[in-house]
C-alpha cells in the first residue's frame, strides 16, 4: 500500500474513532462511508437493512462474485484511552475496533478500484448494528443476497493478543452461538418470619443458579464447549419480606448446534425440577441469537491461501472464541470464512470492549 493511501486510511480511522455511533444509530458513519465511496468513484446503495451500505465493483468478463463485510457500530462505553483521537461522544466508544473494520474495507475498495488485474464482482458490505442490533439479519431481509449477488462472503475481526498483521484462520467454528436466558421464578410473598406461609422464590433461585452450573460439567461431553452464565438476579425490596418473584438473566454459548440444543433442554429440565422441589413456578425462555460462526472448508482454504499470497504470517492453531458474531447469519446463506487479524498485545486494557 502506498503511503498516501495509508495516511488517508489512518486519518479516516481516527475520524471514525472520534465519532462513534451506537448500534442502530450509525447515520454519520454511513454518510462518511458513502462520501468516501463517492470520492473513489465506486457505485453504492445505501439504507440497506437500516444504515447499511453496499458498494459494488465489477470488472472484466468473469461472472464470479464475492462479498467482503465490515461492521460499523460502537458500544455504550465511556472511553478512557487518553489518545488524541479518543471518542468525542460521552458514553460511546469504538471499543470493538469496528472503526478499523470499516476503514479497512474502504481501503480494500480503494485498492480494488485502482487495480486492473482482476475480473469479476466484489460486493463491499458495510453492516450496521452488529452489537446485538440484528444488522446482518436486517440486511438479509432487505434483499442483500438477491440485490447484490455474491457466491461467497468473507469478513474479519481484529484480534488483540495476536501479533499485529498475523492472520488466524480456523478449520471450523470460529465463534460461538448465543442464546439469552430469561428466567422468572414466581412464588408467594409474605413475612420474613413466617416462611411456611410463603413460597420463597429466593431460595428456589439460589438452587436454580447453582444447578444450572452443573449443565456444562455434567450434561455436556467434556470434549465439547459450552458456557452457561447467569449475570443478573433481581428480587426483593425489603429485608423483612419474602418477595413474590425473582428474575434471572444470562446467556449461553455453544460451538455446535447439537450442544446448543442439549443446553437449552437442560436449562428447561433443571428449571422444572427446581420448580417442583420448591413449590414455585419457573418460566424459562432461551431465545436464540446468532448461530455458530463456522468457516466452510473451501472458503477457509481460500482465505488461508490469500494470507500466504499476501505474504502475511498465518496461524491455523488458534482455538475458537466463545463470543458471538453477527457474521454467522451471512454464513447461513452463503459459504464463507471469518478470520482474525492480529493487532498486537492485549495488555494495558487493549482487549475488546475495554474502555482503555
Ligand atoms: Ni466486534
Amino acid at each position: 500500500m502506498d503511503k498516501i493511501l495509508h495516511d488517508r486510511l489512518t486519518a479516516w480511522r481516527r475520524h471514525l474513532h472520534a465519532s462513534p455511533e451506537l448500534t442502530l444509530h450509525e447515520e454519520e458513519t454511513s454518510a462518511f462511508v458513502q462520501a468516501r465511496l463517492a470520492e473513489l468513484g465506486i457505485p453504492f446503495a445505501a439504507g440497506i437493512g437500516g444504515h447499511g451500505v453496499v458498494a459494488t465493483l465489477s470488472r472484466g468478463e468473469s461472472n464470479r462474485s464475492v462479498g467482503l463485510r465490515a461492521d460499523m457500530d460502537a458500544l455504550p462505553i465511556q472511553e478512557a484511552s487518553g489518545v488524541p483521537h479518543a471518542s468525542s461522544r460521552p458514553g460511546v466508544m469504538h471499543a470493538c475496533g469496528h472503526d478499523g473494520h470499516t476503514t479497512s474495507l474502504l481501503g480494500a475498495a480503494a485498492l480494488l478500484a485502482a487495480d486492473t488485474a482482476w475480473s469479476g464482482t466484489v460486493q463491499l458490505v458495510f453492516q450496521p448494528a452488529e452489537e446485538g442490533g440484528g444488522g446482518a439479519r436486517s440486511m438479509i431481509a432487505d434483499g442483500l443476497f438477491e440485490r447484490f449477488p455474491m457466491e461467497r462472503i468473507f469478513g474479519y475481526h481484529n484480534w488483540p493478543g495476536l501479533e499485529a498483521g498475523t492472520v488466524a484462520v480456523h478449520d471450523g467454528p470460529v465463534m460461538a452461538s448465543g442464546n439469552r436466558i430469561l428466567i422468572t421464578v414466581t412464588g408467594h410473598s409474605g413475612h420474613a418470619a413466617l416462611p411456611h406461609m410463603t413460597r420463597d422464590p429466593m431460595v428456589a433461585s439460589a438452587h436454580l443458579l447453582l444447578a444450572l452450573q452443573s449443565i456444562v460439567s455434567r450434561s455436556i461431553d467434556p470434549l465439547d464447549s459450552a458456557v452457561v452464565t447467569i449475570a443478573m438476579m433481581q428480587a426483593g425490596s425489603a429485608a423483612n419480606q419474602i418477595p413474590d418473584q425473582a428474575i434471572m438473566r444470562g446467556t449461553m454459548r455453544a460451538l455446535r448446534p447439537e450442544v446448543r440444543e442439549q443446553v437449552e433442554q437442560a436449562i428447561q429440565r433443571i428449571a422444572e425440577g427446581v420448580a417442583r422441589s420448591f413449590d414455585v413456578s419457573i418460566d424459562v425462555e432461551t431465545p436464540r441469537g446468532n448461530p455458530v460462526t463456522a468457516n466452510t472448508p473451501a472458503e477457509r482454504d481460500l482465505a488461508a491461501g490469500a494470507v500466504q499470497v499476501a505474504g502475511l504470517p498465518l496461524r491455523r492453531d488458534l482455538a475458537p472464541a466463545m463470543t458471538g458474531e453477527d457474521f454467522a447469519w451471512f454464513l447461513e446463506h452463503r459459504p464463507g470464512a471469518f478470520v482474525w487479524i492480529g493487532n498486537g498485545p492485549a495488555d494495558g486494557g487493549r482487549e475488546l470492549h475495554n474502555a482503555h
